[in-house]
């Protein structure tokens, strides 16, 4: 049966960690994959995490099935964070959150359940996006088309080609909207936009389909999740956000996410809920326990949360100023043309680097950024800032 399977490409992010870790180099660097790494190189266990995990070590309780939803205290945790705790819309009983594997898997269940209420709807994502968020959404039967959003001369988002493209999409279209650090470009929204975006969806009757991936890494917890609270507040009364919290707990290999769904009212939310739940039961059951325990333990916990939110802010701080670094490092390299990485957001830039460019990075220096030219800042530390630097300058004048 299988001796003439096509090869197909591999994953033009996970597949550059493969090729990282083949690689004998030791002064390699993987700015590819989208992960913060801490200044000695490695993935950080966050504190907050490491005592919830010896509390819930010490209780050793048994390991029954989650529901097919997951475990209620991280469903009502998550949905506090996502929407603010005094969000009229969880007084109103309007939010079903699900526990889901990460926030990938929060885009998948996501995906189905819209192809499955909205059969004939195409799903419109910004230009440029996650590599993955096309193929989510092709693999659950969706038509996936794109909107303006990314200025190359700017570096910066190009807002009126974004709301002319939104403006020309049919009624019922679903748009991908990514909350704050957007991925791959680090080019965010201003709150003025996102207003002026809301409005326009829902003059429209556009869906939006909010992927939070970031909450934490640019601006504060609050901050970055304004983009939910804005369409709330514009009347859409039939939404969904998936979110993650790899990067903000630092749970990558957890796979830990949520999707919640927003609908016109309670009864409404149940019944979508209960789509939701037929929807996870065909393709995993119910999602594992651990992460959403450890996430669960430390939001609902007022010492530990205070822990947690005091990590966040340093990881988000030392990006920043790891942006300033790479900046500084390149005009002290002779490339003063990358200024604009101290503007963008989050783990990401969009460097501008070409092809031919990133591929001599790898080729020459050991260093693995995205085909795109997307290079993941958070994966620097004072060891490698200079290396890399000059590495980057060094390609992109040759
Ligand atoms: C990324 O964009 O690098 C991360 O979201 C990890 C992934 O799954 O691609």
């Amino acid at each position: 049966f299988f001796a003439n399977v096509e090869l197909v490409p591999g994953d033009p992010i996970l597949g550059l960690t493969e090729a990282y870790n083949a690689d004998s180099r030791s002064t390699k660097v993987n700015l590819g994959v989208g992960i913060y790494y801490d200044e000695s190189g490695r993935i950080p266990l966050l504190r907050a995490v490491k005592q919830i995990e010896q509390q819930l070590a010490d209780e050793a309780k048994p390991r029954g099935y989650l529901p097919i939803d997951g475990l209620p205290a991280y469903n009502q945790a998550t949905r506090e964070l996502v929407f603010g705790k005094d969000s009229p819309l969880l007084a109103a009983g309007r939010v079903a959150t699900s526990q889901t594997i990460g926030g990938s898997g929060a885009l998948r269940v996501g995906a189905d359940l819209l192809h499955r209420l909205l059969p004939h709807a195409t799903i419109a994502i910004s230009n440029p996006s996650w590599e993955n968020h096309r193929a989510v959404f092709g693999a659950a039967g969706f038509e996936v088309v794109e909107y303006s959003y990314f200025d190359p001369t700017t570096h910066g988002v190009d807002f009126d080609a974004m709301l002319a493209d939104l403006g020309k999409l049919q009624p019922g279209t679903v748009v991908l909207l990514h909350a704050c650090c957007h991925n791959p470009t680090g080019a965010d929204l201003t709150v003025a936009q996102w207003k002026q975006v809301a409005e326009l969806l829902k003059d429209r009757q556009l869906f939006p389909f909010i992927d939070m991936a970031y909450q934490g890494f640019d601006k504060g917890i609050s901050e970055d999740g304004a983009a939910v609270r804005i369409i709330a507040e514009a009347g859409i009364d039939s939404f969904v956000v998936a979110n993650s919290y790899s990067k903000s707990f630092s749970l990558y290999g957890e796979r830990i996410g949520a999707l919640s769904v927003v609908a016109p009212d309670a009864a409404s939310a149940k019944a979508v809920q209960s789509q939701v739940k037929r929807i996870i039961r065909t393709i995993y059951s119910s999602p594992s326990n651990h992460g959403a325990a450890l996430v669960a333990g430390v939001l609902n916990s007022v010492e530990l949360r205070q822990v947690w939110e005091a990590e966040l802010t340093e990881m988000r701080e030392r990006i920043h100023a790891l942006r300033h670094g790479l900046v500084e490092n390149l005009v002290a390299a002779g490339a003063p043309e990358f200024a604009f990485i101290n503007d963008q957001a989050g783990m990401f830039s969009y460097s501008g680097l070409t092809r031919p460019q990133v591929d001599r990075l790898r080729d020459e220096f050991g260093i693995y950024a995205v085909g795109t030219g997307r290079i993941c800042v958070a994966a620097l530390n004072q060891g490698n800032l200079a290396y890399v630097a000059k590495a980057v300058a060094t390609v992109a004048k040759g």
